[in-house]
Formats: C-alpha cells, structure tokens, sequence
C-alpha cells in the first residue's frame, strides 16, 4: 500500500511509505480518495485525468463546511461529481457513512453494522467488496445501493451522522439495516 501526499517527505510518521499524488495514482492498481471533499475534485484534477484512466477509484471523502452543517455538494454528491469529471475512472462510494475508526475495525462494534456501495461500474464494486471484506466488513454488511448518484444518500448521512454523535457523545458507532425475515438479502458481490 502506498499513501499520497502533497507533501510526501513531511509525511515520516504514518507507518507506510509515502508518495507524491502523481507517483501514488501511477502505481495503483486501485485508489482511495481520502481528502477532504471541498477540495478533491482539484486535487485528481491536478493528478489528471490520463493518469487516472482505468484506476478504480474508491471514494470515501465528503464535503462539509468547516462546522460540519453543511454539504458542499448539496444537491450532488462529491462521488457523483468524480465521476462526472474523470469518465474513464470507475468511481465506487462507500465507507462515508461511518467514522474512521469503524471502517477499519467494524466487528469493534456491540453487533454487524452496514457498509454501503454506489457505483455505475460493476467489476469496481466487485473489488470494492473484496477490499471491504478483508477489511472486515463481510459480504453480509455491504449493500449495493445502485449507481453513482446513490453516493448522494451516502454523503447526505453526514448530517445525521453528526446528530447522532452529538446525542450519543461518540463518533464509534454505526448503522445497520435489518429487515424482516421473509425478506430476501441481496445477491451477494
Ligand atoms: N475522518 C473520518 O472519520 C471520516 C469519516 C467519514 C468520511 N470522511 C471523509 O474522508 C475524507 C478524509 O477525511 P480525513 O479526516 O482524513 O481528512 P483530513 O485529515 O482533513 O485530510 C486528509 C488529507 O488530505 C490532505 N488535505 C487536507 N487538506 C487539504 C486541502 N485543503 N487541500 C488538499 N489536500 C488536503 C492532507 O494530506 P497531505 O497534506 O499529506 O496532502 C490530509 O492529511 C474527508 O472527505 C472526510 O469527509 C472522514
């Protein structure tokens, strides 16, 4: 794994080794935007686009106002906007509806909680859901939600999500959606 800085050699700490964007877009066999979502449309722009043709890219960011209240996309989403600008890279969003810290360790969590997926490329969300799996996240928690414009629901939690922090005095939880028995999962990816 290697992580993208714009300043790589400032970045000693992380525990991996750290390349500029443009180094870290021309190895991947998959990327994550982890940025934060006012500013990452500029920052793949000033990768390129070339550079970014046919890489998988996962999206994770959202774009929020400094205190949190509101969305910088507010009647898109950011994934959608990604995808609108770099048409030869696959966009999947997920993993924005939840903090840091339970994307990484979900079984942290009392019980299965719920990772969502939204893209309009079908093998990206197949490699999407095996990362996510070895992440921790089974099959049985990620949910196709449909195509790109999806990541609008995901990133409009944001706000909710906020709420729920504020009540519960923590960012360590998540969602889970659960249905009744008669009801069918879908297909496994
Ligand atoms: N943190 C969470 O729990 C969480 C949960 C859900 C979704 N998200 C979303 O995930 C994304 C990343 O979250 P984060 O908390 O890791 O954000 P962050 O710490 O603010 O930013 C991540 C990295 O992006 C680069 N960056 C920061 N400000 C920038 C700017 N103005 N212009 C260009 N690059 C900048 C920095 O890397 P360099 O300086 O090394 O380039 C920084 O280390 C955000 O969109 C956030 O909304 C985060």
């Amino acid at each position: 794994m290697l992580l993208g800085s714009r300043q790589p050699k400032e970045r000693t700490d992380l525990g991996l080794p750290v390349a500029s964007l443009n180094e870290t877009a021309a190895h991947a066999e998959v990327l994550v935007n982890a940025t934060p979502g006012t500013v990452s449309v500029e920052l793949l722009h000033s990768i390129g686009a070339p550079a970014l043709a046919g890489t998988p890219l996962i999206d994770v960011g959202v774009g929020l106002s400094d205190d949190f209240t509101e969305l910088s996309h507010p009647n898109s989403s950011l994934g959608e906007q990604i995808q609108e600008a770099f048409p030869l890279t696959p966009v999947v969003k997920t993993l924005c509806t939840m903090d840091s810290t339970v994307m990484i360790a979900p079984a942290g969590l009392d019980g299965p909680s719920t990772v969502f997926l939204s893209g309009d490329d079908a093998e990206a969300k197949r490699t999407t859901g095996r990362l996510l799996t070895d992440l921790g996240w089974p099959p049985s928690s990620q949910l196709d939600i449909g195509g790109i414009t999806t990541a609008r629901g995901q990133e409009h939690f944001a706000l909710l999500f906020m709420g729920i922090a504020g009540g519960l005095g923590s960012h360590t939880f998540n969602i889970n959606v659960v249905t009744r028995p008669s009801v069918q999962s879908p297909p496994s990816m």
